[in-house]
C-alpha cells in the first residue's frame, strides 16, 4: 500500500519507494491518495496523480490494483465509502487490503536450507536453521553448499513432540542430524543434490544504497547472505539508474539513496541463487562494521556457476608417484616448464603471437607446444559452447592439460580468450608459483572490431552470433598480469621478443 499526498502531488521519494518495492520483487500494489480533504475533494486533482503514478509504475513493472482518493484524517474510503467523493465507486483501503492476494508459498520450490547453526549434544551434531524454499525429508540425500559435501538426513529433530517429523518445508525451523559426520558449518546451505544454489565468487548485485558515504570502485564491504558473513570487494560499477527518469549512467562512486548494478567479488566461494528464480536466497545485505550499507537482489548475468568447476564425482581414488621426477626431465631438456597463458579478445592475435613465439622457442632448443582455443574446440572440447559454464570448462579442461604437459617437462603456450578471472586464477592455482604467466594480448574491443579477421564481430553485432566476447557476453581484462602486450604499439616480432626475454630470464 502506497501512500501519496494529495496535495503533494507525486514526488521523488513516491518513485523511490516504488522503486525500492520493484527491486523487493513486489509487483502487485495499491495506491493511497490521502489528504483528499486537502484540495477540495476534487476529483481532477485525484486523477491526474492517478494517470501519472499509474504510468510511472507501469514504467517499472508493477501494477497498481487500486488507485484509492482518502482522507485518513476524516476517514473518507478508509473503512467504508464516502459521500464527499461520491464520483469514486471503488473500494475503500479496507476492502481493498483484502483483495490482495498471498504470494505463492516456496514449498513448491527447490530445497534451500541455511544453517544457522550446529549444536552438538552428547554424540549427535544437530544442524539448525529454517527452510527458506522447499521441503526435506528424512533418507534424502542433500549436498552442502559451499563446502559441497553430500550426507544424507537420518532424523529431524524436535521437542516435546509425539512422533519425530519425516517431513519439513518451508518456513519451518527444523534441526537435523545426518547419517555420516561431515563436516559442515554454520552459513552452509543444504539442498538437494538435483536442483543446489549457484556456487561463484562473482555476481552482479543490483542494489539501494543507505549510506551517507558512497559507495566505491575498489572498496571491500562485509557481505551476509542468509547467516553467512564474509569479505566482498566492489570490482565495477556497472550503471547507477536514475529513479526519476527511469535511465541510467556511467559513474565511478553510489551516493546515498541511489540504485545501482554492480559487480561484487567475494574472497570465498559462496552458494547463492538468481532472485528472479529463488528470491529469498537471491539477496543479500552490504555492511561495513555492523552498520547496514546496502541491500541488494543478486543475478549472475553471464558468469558461470562454478559448481561444475570444484566437483569430483570419483571416490576411492590414490594418487600415485612417477617414476621420474620432475628435475630430471627439467636437467634432460635443459630448462624449467611452465605455462605462458595469453587472455585476450577475439581477433587480439593471441594465435598468431602463440604460434610466432612456438617457432622461436623450439628454434632455440626448447620443447615447447601451443594449445589453441579454435583448435582444442574441434577436438578435446568438441562438445562445449560458449555459454558461461562452457567457457568455464574449456579453460577447466585446458588449465589441466597445460599442468600436465608442464607436468611433463613442456613448455605450454595457451590461447584462449578466457574471459573469466576466477577460472584463470583457479588454473594458475593448479601449478607451482612462477610456473604461471599470465601474459595479456590487450588489443581494445573497437581495434579487434575493426580487424575482424574472422568476420565473427560483425556476425555478433548483426544479432546472427550470441554470447560473443566483448559484444554481449564479458571480457574481464587481468589486473597483474606477468606480461602485458599492446598490440596496438608493438609488431608480433617484438611481441614474441619480450616473451622470449622473459622465459629466458625465468
Ligand atoms: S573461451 O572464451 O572459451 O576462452 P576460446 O578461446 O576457446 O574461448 O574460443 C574463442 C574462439 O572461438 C574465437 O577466437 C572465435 O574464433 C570462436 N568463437 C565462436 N563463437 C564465439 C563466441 N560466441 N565468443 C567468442 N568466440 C567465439
Amino acid at each position: 500500500m502506497l501512500m501519496i499526498d494529495a496535495d503533494q502531488g507525486v514526488r521523488r521519494q513516491s518513485r523511490h519507494h516504488s522503486y525500492l518495492l520493484q527491486l523487493l520483487g513486489v509487483r502487485e500494489v495499491a495506491v493511497a491518495v490521502n489528504k483528499m480533504d486537502l484540495v477540495d475533494y476534487d476529483e481532477a486533482r485525484f486523477r491526474q496523480i492517478e494517470t501519472e503514478y499509474k504510468s510511472y509504475l507501469e514504467g517499472i513493472g508493477i501494477q497498481a490494483r487500486r488507485v484509492i482518493p482518502i482522507s485518513a484524517r476524516e476517514g473518507d474510503n478508509v473503512a467504508t465509502a464516502s459521500d464527499r467523493m461520491s464520483w469514486y465507486d471503488g473500494p475503500s483501503v479496507i476492502e481493498t487490503m483484502a483483495e490482495f492476494e498471498l504470494p505463492e508459498s516456496p514449498v513448491d520450490r527447490p530445497l534451500r536450507l541455511p544453517l544457522q547453526d550446529v549444536y552438538k549434544f552428547d554424540d549427535r551434531r544437530i544442524l539448525a536453521g529454517r527452510i527458506e524454499s522447499g521441503r526435506l525429508h528424512v533418507g534424502d540425500e542433500l549436498v552442502f553448499s559451499p563446502s559441497n559435501r553430500t550426507a544424507r538426513i537420518a532424523s529431524i529433530e524436535s521437542w516435546n513432540t509425539g512422533e519425530p517429523a519425516i517431513t519439513a518445508s518451508a518456513e519451518q525451523s527444523v534441526g537435523i542430524t545426518l547419517d555420516e559426520q561431515i563436516f559442515v558449518e554454520r552459513g552452509e546451505v543444504a539442498s538437494h543434490v538435483s536442483d543446489a544454489p549457484i556456487e561463484t565468487d562473482v555476481f552482479h548485485l543490483r542494489l539501494f544504497w543507505l549510506a551517507d558515504t558512497p559507495l566505491e570502485v575498489g572498496k571491500t564491504y562485509g557481505l551476509k547472505i542468509g547467516p553467512r558473513h564474509l569479505n566482498a570487494t566492489i570490482e565495477r560499477i556497472e550503471r547507477v539508474i536514475d529513479v526519476e527518469a527511469l535511465s541510467d549512467h556511467e559513474a565511478t562512486k553510489v551516493s546515498r539513496d541511489e540504485i545501482a548494478e554492480v559487480v561484487v567479488r567475494t574472497n570465498q566461494l559462496v552458494a547463492i541463487d538468481n532472485h528472479d528464480n529463488l528470491p529469498r536466497t537471491g539477496r543479500v545485505i552490504v555492511y561495513d562494521r555492523h552498520i547496514t550499507l546496502a541491500g541488494g537482489i543478486v543475478s549472475m548475468g553471464s558468469y558461470p556457476d562454478q559448481r561444475e568447476q570444484i566437483t569430483i564425482r570419483s571416490s576411492n581414488l590414490t594418487e600415485v608417484d612417477h617414476g621420474v621426477d620432475n628435475t630430471r626431465r627439467a636437467a634432460r631438456n635443459r630448462h624449467q616448464p611452465g605455462v605462458l597463458w595469453f587472455t585476450g579478445l577475439s581477433g587480439a592475435g593471441k594465435s598468431t603471437l602463440a604460434m610466432a613465439l612456438e617457432h622461436r622457442l623450439f628454434d632455440e632448443g626448447y620443447q615447447v607446444y601451443v594449445l589453441d582455443g579454435d583448435n582444442v574446440r574441434t577436438g578435446l572440447n568438441a562438445n562445449l559452447g560458449f555459454s558461461p559454464e562452457d567457457r568455464a570448462e574449456n579453460i577447466r579442461r585446458v588449465g589441466e592439460v597445460a599442468a600436465l604437459l608442464s607436468d611433463a617437462g613442456l613448455i605450454v603456450i595457451t590461447a584462449f580468450i578466457s574471459p573469466f578471472r576466477s577460472e584463470r586464477q583457479m588454473v594458475r592455482d593448479m601449478m607451482a608459483p612462477g610456473e604461471f604467466v599470465e601474459v595479456f594480448v590487450d588489443t581494445p574491443l573497437s581495434v579487434a572490431e575493426e580487424r575482424d579477421v574472422k568476420g565473427l564481430y560483425a556476425k555478433a553485432r548483426s544479432g546472427q552470433l550470441k554470447n560473443f566476447t566483448g559484444i554481449d557476453s564479458p571480457y574481464e581484462a587481468p589486473e597483474t598480469p606477468e606480461i602485458h602486450i599492446d598490440t596496438t604499439a608493438m609488431s608480433i616480432d617484438n611481441a614474441a621478443e619480450i616473451i622470449v626475454k622473459h622465459v629466458l630470464d625465468e
